[in-house]
């Protein structure tokens, strides 16, 4: 740490102090007679409301100064990060801040974690929030409009937690089952991914936050996430990765993008060229900033110069990268002054265009923990996903006079993901000392107890909890139930990954053990992504419940209990064994993370279904499966053409005895083209009907997934001919209905 960075607190707790004094002169300027307020924006013409972003960005930084404009590109941890104390100016234990420019009204950045909820930073005294149920089960609901409530929800609690730029909106493609930030992102097809994602993005920034795309790009995996380097052709991940990523941008316009920490085909993603100049910002037109990954900057020019516009917790790097290196680096011309103004114009822009400036933030603002815990409950039970329900053991009836419940802590909490993205329970975790006490621990159960939420849909029944530590003992207890219902976790987290697709600590041992001796049992699985089943054909139902958040536990019962019906499809492959994947093997050690290694995606964008397609494998349950306790019947499917955009309509009819919500899906295989597997996603609904009630539905195709792309040319091409649209219940509906399209050939951009 030189000198001038020591001196950095105090003139940055001065600063904090003039950004409050300047924001109540704002606040008083919009109250004080028409003349008055004309002056306030006179002196500051950027405070103009009715004036554009990119105007109001220009003026106001035209009026700053050098020092001034470095402040907004370097910036800070929210935590105490080894021998480094943390800036007083930030919210304590919080990811980040960034210090304002208080002369001329524009507030400093306070950064939150992230796609769950307000997380904080390990502490003995974390903030209580609320937390959505994993990322993967809201993929798994399908429903752009929970995902959207859902970041409107976690939106308003990082505004009334005092944070205006939240650190969420993961949408690495989900390439690697084992992969321990899965449930954080949206499952492995980019149209899903995208749509989703980008759907809680708009719902965050409704709060007048900034959102932040992540992790651009191909940090796929977690082990030896700051060294590998992602290997993959540029056409192969234009129609993959980031393609996730460019929908995202078009469908909710985030005001940051966080580069990751991996290097993606030689050079690290912050200081990618490619990645950050060429795809992001010439090809898409990205008009926001980028800001880098907690420890992500290897350099000062290269980083500036090919596209990182703000360094994030510089704490985190070797060195203060966008600090006096680089005030240096642009008095000597290796960095051009316009490239900074740049990097702050952009920052700027988002500013004004998120509304962060005009609507400030304030710590202490009031949560409605209830009606919250209705928006993530929701949000759980129409991610769950129904995987197996043989002679109709579920919905559990109301006449059982014997339920057990077994293991996995489940008489008193649900599990949470581990990591940055961890949101804190109010009253604490239902469960302590077990796992990692540290990084990425804690463990934390979110304190809604299945069981009870069981006991009370039950009054007549014995609900009874066994640990399942010891097999045989909770088989005996498990015998004359009437029903018995396994709890089955997965504990993953942030810089690990799953050492294996098997459900960790003999679990499969204790699920065999406790089917034997019932055949009536249902497993409820709580896990971060897919896992093997070996004990699948034993056990009456699988219920997928992910990491279930703030309400879990209720959520669970009342989707065992039939009170919501099952409508959650599965985001991803959940594979019949490891051997079916392109990478059988992790890469990577997790035990040595000094030697640069190279992660070959050789499947290209044959992820996931596309990859099982292509080799003609059978998975243990396909993308898009779930079941529901109602039926649905499709009919109808017509196709046509409108300005070069495929349509494709039908009818959707609820055949069944109670109301349901229903997934259908529409995949489109090319018959004379080649692409890179056998089909892919073309669209989808998510219809709610009562029983007997038919919708017509139609769904508009994007053409890019009707095309290739071509790296020479920047552009994607659509071959002449005939392709077939199955309207399937998942990836692998043998009983698709279909119909044949004739498309002509076409060129288009970007
Ligand atoms: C994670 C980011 C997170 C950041 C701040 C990093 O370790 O990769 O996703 O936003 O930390 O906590």
């Amino acid at each position: 740490m030189n000198s001038e960075l020591n001196l950095r607190p105090l003139a940055i707790a001065l600063a904090a102090a003039l950004t409050a004094i300047a924001s109540t002169v704002v606040v008083l300027a919009t109250s004080l007679p028409a003349y008055a307020a004309e002056a306030a924006v006179t002196e500051r013409p950027w405070m103009d409301v009715k004036l554009d972003a990119d105007r109001r960005a220009t003026l106001a930084l035209q009026a700053m100064t050098q020092r001034e404009k470095l402040d907004w590109v370097m910036g800070w941890f929210g935590s105490d990060f080894r021998d480094k104390k943390r800036n007083p100016a930030a919210l304590p234990f919080s990811a980040g801040y960034i210090p304002g420019t208080p002369r001329l009204g524009l507030p400093a950045l306070f950064e939150t974690d992230a796609g769950l909820g307000v997380a904080s930073q390990a502490t003995k005294t974390p903030r209580e929030r609320t937390s959505l149920p994993s990322g993967l089960a809201t993929a798994a609901t399908w429903d752009r409009k929970l995902a959207y409530n859902g970041g409107a929800m976690i939106g308003a609690e990082a505004r009334a937690s005092g944070f205006n730029v939240m650190l969420a909106g993961g949408v690495n493609l989900l390439r690697e089952p084992r992969n321990g930030r899965n449930f954080e992102y949206a499952g492995e097809d980019p149209l899903l991914a995208a749509t989703m994602v980008a759907q809680q993005i708009k719902g965050i920034q409704s709060n007048h936050v900034i959102a932040t795309m992540k992790h651009f790009a191909v940090n796929d995996q977690e082990t030896g996430r700051f060294i590998l380097d992602a290997r993959i052709g540029d056409a192969d991940n234009r129609m993959s990765d980031l393609l996730a990523f460019q929908m995202v941008l078009e469908q909710s316009d985030p005001g940051s993008v966080m580069c990751a920490y991996n290097r993606l085909n030689g050079a690290y993603a912050c200081e990618s060229d490619y990645l950050l100049n060429q795809v992001l910002k010439k090809d898409w037109g990205y008009k926001g900033y980028v800001m880098s990954d907690w420890g992500a900057v290897h350099s000062t020019v290269a980083a500036a110069n090919n596209g990182l516009d703000q360094e994030s917790a510089w704490e985190f790097d070797r060195s203060a990268y966008f600090g006096v290196a680089l005030e240096e680096a642009v008095a000597n011309g290796h960095v051009p002054q316009a490239r900074l103004d740049n990097m702050v114009f952009r920052i700027l822009r988002a500013m004004f265009d998120k509304g962060v400036v005009d609507h400030p933030v304030a710590e202490g603002g009031a949560i409605d923990f209830a009606a919250h815990g209705v928006v993530s409950r929701t949000d759980a039970e129409d991610g769950m996903v129904l995987l197996k329900n043989a002679g109709g053991v579920l919905p559990l009836k109301a006449g059982a006079k014997k339920i057990v419940v077994i293991s996995a802590h489940a008489d008193v909490g649900v599990l949470a993901g581990g990591g940055s993205s961890l949101v804190y329970p109010a009253g604490g975790s239902a469960v302590t000392g077990i796992g990692p006490a540290t990084w990425p621990g804690p463990v934390v159960y979110h304190p809604s107890s299945p069981l009870k939420a069981i006991q009370a849909r039950a009054p007549g029944a014995s609900v009874v909890y066994h640990d399942g530590v010891d097999a045989a003992a909770a088989a005996r207890a498990a015998a004359d139930a009437d029903v018995v219902l396994v709890f089955a976790q997965q504990w993953v987290g942030e810089s690990v990954d799953a050492v294996s697709l098997s459900l960790p600590d003999n679990q499969d041992a204790l699920i065999s053990a406790v089917a034997k001796a019932n055949p009536k049992t249902v497993v409820v699985l709580e896990t971060g992504g897919p896992v093997l089943m070996p004990w699948l054909g034993q056990t009456a139902a699988v219920m997928q419940a992910w990491y279930a958040g703030t309400s879990g536990g209720e959520a669970i019962a009342r989707v065992l209990f039939g009170e919501v019906n099952p409508s959650g499809r599965l985001p991803a492959t959940f594979p019949m064994s490891a051997s079916q994947l392109p990478r059988p093997v992790l890469d990577g050690d997790p035990k040595d993370e000094s030697k640069r290694f190279d992660v070959n995606y050789h499947e290209g964008a044959a992820v996931g279904y596309k990859w099982f397609d292509l080799k003609g494998l059978k998975p243990l349950f396909p993308f898009g499966h779930g079941l529901s306790y109602t039926q649905f019947a499709y009919s109808g499917l017509a196709a046509s053409q409108k300005d070069g955009k495929l349509q494709l309509r039908f009818k959707v009819t609820n055949t069944g005895t109670v109301k349901g919500k229903d997934v259908p899906q529409l995949y489109v295989a090319p018959q004379g083209a080649k692409w890179e597997a056998p089909k892919r996603l073309a669209g989808w609904d998510k219809v709610e009907l009562a029983p007997g009630e038919s919708r017509e539905v139609s769904v508009t195709v994007d053409p890019r997934l009707l095309a290739m792309y071509d790296s020479g040319s920047k552009s994607w091409r659509i071959a002449k001919g005939s392709y077939k649209v199955l309207l399937a219940r998942s990836a692998a509906d043998a009983d698709a209905a279909s119909v044949n399209v004739a498309l002509e050939a076409r060129t288009f951009k970007p």
